[in-house]
């Protein structure tokens, strides 16, 4: 047996012990970035093999929190992808107009930044008030940040960037006050969303939905999971509800390609047809 057999196995029994201890389930992640996030852990804790971070982990809650923020790569950003929300505003929202009530999943929403963002255009397209918006993420921790609808102030140049990029027609500024480093959002827009812990890999359906938005969430899933979660989605969307991938990602590989026809090529916005 060569050294990555046994790294393979390794990774496999440290999996495998957090899932049947904690509950969290990465047993289906893509290898690769599971494996450099391993090591990086083993690094910082100044450990020497997975063996010994399998150890630490088991016995030390504080640690299984790092590895799982390790794992949970939170990065994000406000009207990211600009592209995507201009064919939402474009394409989807003149079909919502029609619906009396709207819910919408942001599932893997990180610290709030992308349902922050569907709640500024819904209010600018006079739909906000008849959307419930559902932000779910598997880690409680940027959860908590993401409730409190305060940004980094730093980061304001960009996402103003953003906003106008994503068909924004006011001023950006208009939408938080500036305390000290940090940019707070008007609490009307926190109004109409529910956030909440759920893991794509282990927890159900909790609604049916009119639209389902999971980006850059998916990529760091396996073949198996990625199918598993898709089926999820898939389940519950209703009947010509849209579905946002964004431009990573797509369903032509996945076993429901047949259902859902296309409502914008590039930033992969679908609807679900059968
Ligand atoms: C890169 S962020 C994407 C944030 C946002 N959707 C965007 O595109 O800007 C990925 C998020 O997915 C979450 N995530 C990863 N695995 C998950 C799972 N099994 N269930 C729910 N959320 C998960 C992570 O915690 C992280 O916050």
């Amino acid at each position: 047996m060569n050294q990555e057999e046994l790294e393979t196995i390794e990774i496999e029994l440290l999996l495998e012990g957090i899932y049947r201890y904690y509950g969290f389930d990465f047993r289906n992640y893509a290898v690769s970035s599971i494996r450099r996030r391993i090591w990086h852990r083993i690094r910082a804790e100044r450990l020497t093999s997975i063996s010994g971070l399998q150890e630490r982990v088991l016995h030390d809650a504080r640690v299984m929190e790092q590895l799982l923020a390790d794992f949970s790569i939170n990065v994000t950003e406000m009207f990211r992808d600009p592209g995507f929300f201009l064919a939402f505003r474009q394409k989807v929202v003149p079909i919502l107009r029609d619906y009396p009530f709207i819910r919408i999943w942001h599932a893997g929403c990180s610290t709030g930044q992308e349902v922050y963002s569907m709640a500024i255009l819904l209010h600018e397209e006079g739909l906000f008030d008849r959307t419930r918006l559902y932000a779910t993420d598997m880690n409680e921790h940027v959860l908590r940040r993401a409730k409190t609808g305060t940004f980094p102030l730093d980061k304001m140049q960009l996402y103003t960037k953003n906003y106008l990029a994503a068909g924004g027609t006011r001023a950006f500024s208009e939408y938080y006050t500036v305390k000290s480093d940090q940019a707070i959002f008007e609490p009307f827009l926190g109004d109409n969303i529910v956030f909440a812990q759920h893991n794509l890999a282990t927890d159900r359906s909790f609604n049916e939905f009119h639209v389902i938005i999971c980006r850059n969430v998916m990529i760091y899933f396996d073949e198996t999971l990625q199918n598993r979660v898709h089926d999820l989605f898939y389940d519950s969307l209703c009947m010509s509800g849209f579905f946002g991938l964004g431009n990573r990602e797509g369903v032509v590989c996945t076993s429901h390609a047949n259902d859902y026809e296309e409502v914008d090529g590039l930033e992969k916005i679908y609807r679900k047809v059968r």
